[in-house]
């Protein structure tokens, strides 16, 4: 082998590592969530939130054309939401303002990513895939409050 082409190799192997390391490091030191498609969940096509914990929620949003189901979730200041996403026809996306939130939502399949709400307020979220005719109408909000009784979704 020449000397350029194992200079080369080597290069790429060091990035590669490089490139992994930052990923671990993300997800493990920095509390980073890296988004996940969920095999082992059963798929719905309904939307549902529920508390799992002190703080801590799952939700299971349906994105289909052009909405998304719940389009407004209630939750108190400091909540953790475990969010699952599916589409009921084709393929959106899913990106809430604020936060470091941006999945896909596919039909048949279910996307994964876990985020804490640690300041009141509203946060948007909008499909970002072009998915047809009122794409640009296709939004909801995430109302975060200082103290309610009782989470609640509205469509
Ligand atoms: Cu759904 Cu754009």
């Amino acid at each position: 082998m020449d000397k350029s082409e194992k200079l080369a190799l080597t290069l790429s192997f060091l990035l590669l590592s490089l490139f992994f390391g930052a990923i671990v490091y993300a997800s493990m030191a920095r509390n980073i969530e890296v988004p996940t498609c969920i095999t082992d969940v059963e798929p719905f096509l309904t939307d549902t939130l529920f508390q799992t914990g002190p703080d801590e929620y799952e939700l299971q949003m349906v994105a289909r054309m052009w909405a998304f189901q719940p389009s407004v979730v209630r939750l108190p200041v400091g909540s953790t939401v475990n969010i699952y996403l599916t589409s009921q026809d084709i393929i959106h996306g899913f990106k809430v303002d604020r936060k470091n939130v941006n999945l896909m939502a596919a039909p048949g399949a279910i996307n994964y990513l876990k985020v804490t709400f640690d300041e009141a307020g509203e946060y948007k979220f909008a499909c970002h895939e072009f998915c047809g005719a009122a794409h640009h109408t296709m939004a909801g909000r995430f109302v975060i409050e200082e103290a309610i009784n009782e989470p609640e979704t509205a469509d």
